[in-house]
């Protein structure tokens, strides 16, 4: 099979590249290199660099590819940065996978798999939450997401596009061989933002918020390993053979408080990693955990990496031999 990978180049497309290569797909890497890092590509993949957003980038993609599946990563990420550059998001986020519909459509392709998220559910009734909360976005960003899963309902209806949503929260995790990882400017994630402690280069982490209602008083969020997200995007690509669209939440089934990544990142590293106390931040519920028992019950998916301890030794691993991520020469010599 020949699969077409948009945003290949970033975090989490990268690693998916590389199962997808071990497991015998051809694959085609679409990337604008905004935000990814062509060192960051599987060798044995296409690199194409290209916007989503230049329809004639596309056009070509398709005239010379033929493709039996696409996974959509590519689109700007952050929640808080969504909610300052609203049309930013709306506007490249939602043309972008318009544009990779449009050309999907017009050349027969038959599975879509949409790396969406679970800032779909703002206002949770159960925890672990399941796919069938009622879908409240929690930012612009998560609207747009939730925008590209309607588009997805109508070329189904439409083209017979099959597709599977993947919905989550925290990525996380490197390859445990250290070769890719995660390398975001800005970083706003936990767990790199407090191994950058570790390295050196930050002083401390700062803690939003210590009177919430869980045992420590912190947040409580669900982090699962970049291997095993890449696992379910390629079983739900192989599961949509049967002709079904569908929608899964992928998580750890447990969930880990701030405190807790951070302390376990104290033992991993040997780093004292000092806190600073910060106010709560403005739309944090106290706990976000996704139940995932459907994605396990119907396509045997089960996650491997699913150990805080691992989750932070693997990324650990990759920010030490990277301590700068990919752009490591570039920033030893900025004249270069
Ligand atoms: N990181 C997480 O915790 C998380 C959680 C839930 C969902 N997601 C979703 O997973 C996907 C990948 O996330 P990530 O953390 O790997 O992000 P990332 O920023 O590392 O990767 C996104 C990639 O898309 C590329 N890209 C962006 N706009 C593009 C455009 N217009 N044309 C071509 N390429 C473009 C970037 O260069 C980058 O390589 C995103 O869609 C994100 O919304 C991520």
């Amino acid at each position: 099979m020949k699969v077409l990978v948009t945003g290949g180049a970033g975090y989490i497309g990268s690693h998916v590249v590389q199962m997808l290569i071990e497991r015998g797909y051809e694959v085609v890497v679409f990337d604008n290199l905004s935000a990814g890092h062509a060192e960051a590509v599987h060798p044995q993949a296409t690199l194409v660099v290209g916007d989503l957003l230049h329809k004639p980038d596309l056009i070509a993609l398709f005239e010379q590819h033929r493709f039996d599946g696409i996974l959509h990563f590519a689109s700007h990420i952050m929640v808080g940065e969504s909610m300052q550059k609203p049309f930013k998001y709306l506007y490249d986020n939602v043309v972008g996978v318009m544009h990779v519909l449009e050309q999907a459509t017009a050349h027969g392709v038959k599975r879509f798999i949409l790396s969406s998220t679970a800032n779909l559910y703002d206002a949770p009734q159960v925890i672990p939450i399941r796919e069938d909360e009622p879908l409240i976005p929690g930012s612009v960003y998560g609207e747009t997401k939730f925008m590209a899963e309607r588009m997805l309902l109508w070329m189904d209806r439409l083209y017979g596009l099959k597709s599977a949503c993947l919905r989550y929260f925290n990525a996380s995790g490197a390859h445990p061989d250290g070769h890719i990882g995660e390398d975001h400017h800005p970083e706003t994630h936990l767990i790199p933002l407090v191994l950058q402690v570790a390295l050196g280069q930050r002083e401390a982490i700062t803690v939003y918020g210590d009177d919430y209602d869980t045992p420590d008083g912190t947040c409580i969020r669900d982090y699962i390993h970049v291997l095993d997200l890449a696992d379910a995007h390629i079983l739900a690509l192989e599961a949509l053979a049967d002709g079904q669209s569908r929608v899964y939440n992928l998580g750890n089934g447990k969930g880990y408080s701030v405190l807790e990544v951070i302390e376990t990142a104290r033992q991993v590293t040997g780093h004292p990693i000092p806190t600073v106390r910060g106010a709560r931040r403005a739309g944090d519920l106290p706990v976000l955990v996704a139940d995932s028992t459907k994605i396990q019950r119907e396509l045997g998916w089960q996650p491997e990496f699913g150990s805080l301890r691992v989750i932070i030794e693997t990324a650990w691993r990759w920010h030490q031999t990277h301590p700068h991520g990919y752009r490591r020469d570039e920033r030893a010599n900025p004249e270069g």
